[in-house]
C-alpha cells in the first residue's frame, strides 16, 4: 500500500526509487531545493518519524522556518494519516540497517506529541 502511495504521489518528484532529482544538492535559481531521494544516499532517515510524518501532512510549513519557500506539498488535505504512515513505512523500506537504526534512534529521541 505505502508503495503504491508513494509511486502515485510521490515518485513524480523523488524518483521511481526514490532516487530523487539528479543533481538535487543544487538548490534551483530562484533558491528552492529539489526534491532530495529517500533511499540511502539522501537525508530523509536524519529525522525522525515525527518530523517526516508533518512535513508530508503539512508541508515545510510544519518546520516554522520564516521565509522557506518549499516544492513540497502538503498532503493533509488530501491524504489520511495512515496513507502518511504507510508511506513512510515504504521510504524506510529503502534504507539500510544502519540507517534504519539510526532513524529509529532520532525518534526515540523526538519529543511526544
Ligand atoms: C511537486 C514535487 C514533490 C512531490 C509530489 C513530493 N515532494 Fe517531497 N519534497 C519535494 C521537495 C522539492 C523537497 C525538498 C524540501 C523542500 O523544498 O521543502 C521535498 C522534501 C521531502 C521530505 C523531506 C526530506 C528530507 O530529507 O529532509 C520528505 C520526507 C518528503 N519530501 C516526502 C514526500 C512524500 C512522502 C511524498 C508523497 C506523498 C512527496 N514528498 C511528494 C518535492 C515533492
Amino acid at each position: 500500500m505505502g508503495r503504491n502511495l508513494y509511486l502515485a504521489n510521490c515518485a513524480a518528484c523523488h524518483g521511481q526509487q526514490g532516487e530523487g532529482a539528479p543533481n538535487w544538492q543544487m538548490p534551483l535559481p530562484d533558491g528552492r531545493y529539489q526534491p532530495p531521494p529517500h533511499d540511502s544516499t539522501g537525508h530523509t532517515w536524519h529525522h525522525g518519524d515525527l518530523l517526516l510524518f508533518g512535513y508530508v501532512k503539512e508541508g515545510a510549513a510544519s518546520l516554522q522556518i520564516q521565509g522557506f519557500v518549499s516544492g513540497m506539498p502538503a498532503f493533509g488535505q488530501t491524504r489520511s494519516d495512515d496513507e502518511i504512515k504507510a508511506v513512510l513505512l515504504y521510504l524506510k523500506s529503502l534504507w539500510g540497517t544502519k540507517e534504519r537504526s539510526f532513524q529509529a534512534e532520532v525518534s526515540e529521541q523526538e519529543p511526544s506529541p
